[in-house]
């Protein structure tokens, strides 16, 4: 079994604020999320329609879409409030404490 590869990486830093990160990766870009001390990455891209989940609203583990109000659990991927039905592709997450590595 080969290891899961590193997509793409950011400043831990850049996540201390509570805000998303949207991360650019060669499967389309990723939105990075600390929710309680833990990393969270999953597709930006929303499953509705074209809105970027970084730029949502964060409560919780639960991230609402800025378009239309979907909104996702981060730790499952699972749309837990229409309009949004699909789930999101989740990524794995280590940190060195510097950076953040998004893996397959
Ligand atoms: S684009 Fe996200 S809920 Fe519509």
């Amino acid at each position: 079994m080969s290891a899961a590869q590193e997509i793409a990486r950011c400043p831990l830093d850049d996540l201390r604020g509570g805000e998303g990160v949207r991360v650019p990766s060669e499967v389309g870009p990723i939105a990075v999320f600390l929710v309680d001390g833990e990393i969270l990455a999953v597709q930006d891209t929303c499953t509705h329609e074209d809105a970027s989940l970084a730029e949502g609203f964060l409560e919780d583990h639960v991230i609402e879409c800025p378009l239309h109000g979907g909104q996702f659990d981060l730790r499952s991927g699972a749309a837990v409030c229409l309009p949004a039905q699909h789930p999101l592709r989740r990524f794995g997450v280590r940190s060195d404490g510097e950076f953040v590595y998004v893996t397959t």
